[in-house]
């Protein structure tokens, strides 16, 4: 019989291939400053992917060759010092070597007992515990990213608090329909997740922010009223830790107290803000995260890890467990264990909607102890420093408007020319400018933010969260918005 596997004949041919993909990354990424912040991928890039099936096989090395001409030269950008848009993460090279190990190893993540990646997992979830400040009895789980938090929170806020048992009977076994609250800067995320889990987007209300684009608290106690008045349940609130748009970080004791006092979970979506608690100057401002029932965090964004790794932390492990844990026979744990020697950990899949899952935990661990969490702390503190140095330039260029004060690492700010006293259609040719600005800078490769809409009008926008970036690029990234601008300004 001619049996065949997918092991390569010669291993020492592909550890030499292995070998200088190991060394053309490290150049790569050596090589950042170099290069432009972005490149359009041409034509040809695209074309390249719509080949028909390879049913037969083509050696490794001209595949590696396609990779380097065809794939390689056109990422999004967000490992260049000068990406800032969205709020996307950076990496690391260290953390890349991790990605491989860790598919080297192929661990299936879900459960089983007695291998080592459960315990680096689990000793992860409770260093996070204790970076947030959650009860030694909590429970948390890594995700493919915040989405994935914010849903799983979701799901154990709505199970745990339903009038009834929605795993047996669904929402169609609750008597009075369930509401929850945000602001309405709240990540887009939350919404879908309210909409998967069946709760209906109606239910999410929307509570307008202060002027700092964080949630209004009286209005929030005055929805909750109305709607218990008018035989609703409400039974969560969500706290932004970080919005998306401006940086905008809710009053999370209130929102912790309120929730107490209204008995509802309080959920908060700390995808990137969270982790400003490792920044000393910063950590004041997330005061009551710790008082959170559940706490959605990336680890992609402001940890500065490659992709994909988030985390959920639930305060009461039982509600946690309650909303996912399912085991029919072919999955039987805790008292066989893989050897029949009894399992050593809980599975992770009695905690997560996904059974399979990867090893991501090792490229944190390795992160983590590599460069020690003051090193974070100081990082997040060096972004928060660079978006403040952003936001004083922008303040005293006169051609330059901010949208609002910055408050974490997010700046929003607009060309706006010399003119001051501007009528609607000024305000519109603004915005086009601005558009046509952002436009610009991402092609000729100067630098990546993205952009938004703030208050009806369009802005600039940046999440600094780069290891990279320095003021220099921040320097340079004015000069080429003021030389576009004026460029585009005089066209006008
Ligand atoms: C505040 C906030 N929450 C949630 C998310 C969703 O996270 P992810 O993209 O990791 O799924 C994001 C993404 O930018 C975010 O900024």
């Amino acid at each position: 019989m001619n049996e065949e596997t997918l092991d390569p004949k010669d291993w020492q041919a592909v550890a030499a291939l292995g070998h200088r993909m190991v060394d053309d990354m490290v150049h790569y990424l050596k090589t950042l400053r170099d290069r432009p912040a972005w490149t359009h991928a041409p034509q040809e890039v695209k074309t390249h992917f719509t080949q028909p099936l390879p049913l037969d096989p083509q050696p490794l090395e001209e595949v590696y060759e396609e990779f380097l001409q065809y794939v390689l030269p056109y990422p999004v950008g967000n490992i260049h010092p000068r990406f800032w848009g969205w709020v996307i993460g950076t990496g690391t090279l260290s953390g890349a070597f991790a990605e491989m190990l860790a598919a080297g190893m192929n661990t299936n993540t879900g459960g089983l007992d007695h291998h080592s990646a459960n315990h680096v997992e689990h000793q992860l979830i409770q260093w996070f515990r204790e970076i947030f400040a959650f009860p030694a009895g909590s429970s948390g789980v890594l995700t493919s990213g915040c989405s994935a938090a914010n849903l799983i929170a979701l799901a154990v806020a709505r199970n745990t608090k339903a009038e009834g048992d929605i795993r047996l009977h669904g929402l169609q076994g609750v008597e009075r329909p369930m509401v929850l609250y945000g602001s309405a800067e709240i990540h887009s995320s939350l919404q879908k997740a309210v909409e998967l889990l069946g709760l209906g987007s109606d239910c999410l209300r929307t509570v307008a922010v202060d002027e700092a684009f964080r949630i209004d608290t009286a209005e929030l106690e005055e929805a909750i009223a109305a709607d218990r008045e008018r035989g609703f349940h409400p039974f969560c609130v969500i706290g932004a830790a970080g919005t998306t748009n401006t940086g905008a970080i809710d009053d999370l004791q209130a929102l912790a107290d309120i929730s107490e006092r209204e008995n509802l979970w309080f959920h908060v979506d700390g995808a990137f803000g969270a982790w400003a608690v490792l920044a000393p100057g910063a950590k004041d401002q997330l005061r009551g995260l710790e008082r959170a029932d559940s706490l959605a965090l990336d680890l992609h964004k402001w940890m500065y890890m490659p992709y994909e790794i988030g985390c959920v932390l639930v305060r009461e492990e039982r509600s946690h467990r309650n909303t996912f844990s399912l085991t029919p026979a072919y999955l039987a744990h805790g008292e066989g264990g893989m050897g029949l020697t009894g399992g050593d950990l809980p599975w992770f899949s009695d905690y997560h909607f996904q059974l399979s899952r990867g090893f991501r935990a090792l490229k944190a661990w390795m992160s983590l102890k590599e460069h020690g969490l003051r090193k974070y702390g100081r990082l997040i503190e060096q972004n928060i420093d660079q978006a403040r140095y952003l936001e004083k330039i922008v303040q005293q260029e006169p051609q330059l408007e901010l949208a609002t004060p910055v408050s974490l690492n997010v700046i929003c700010f607009r060309y706006v020319g010399e003119d001051r006293s501007r009528s609607r259609q000024q305000e519109h040719d603004l915005d086009n400018l601005n558009q046509k600005l952002l436009g610009r800078l991402q092609e000729e490769g100067i630098a990546v933010p993205s952009g938004t809409t703030i208050a009806g009008r369009t802005y600039l926008h940046l999440a600094i969260t780069n290891h990279r970036s320095r003021l220099e690029d921040l320097d340079l990234f004015v000069r080429e918005v003021l030389r576009i601008g004026e460029e585009l300004g005089s066209a006008l």
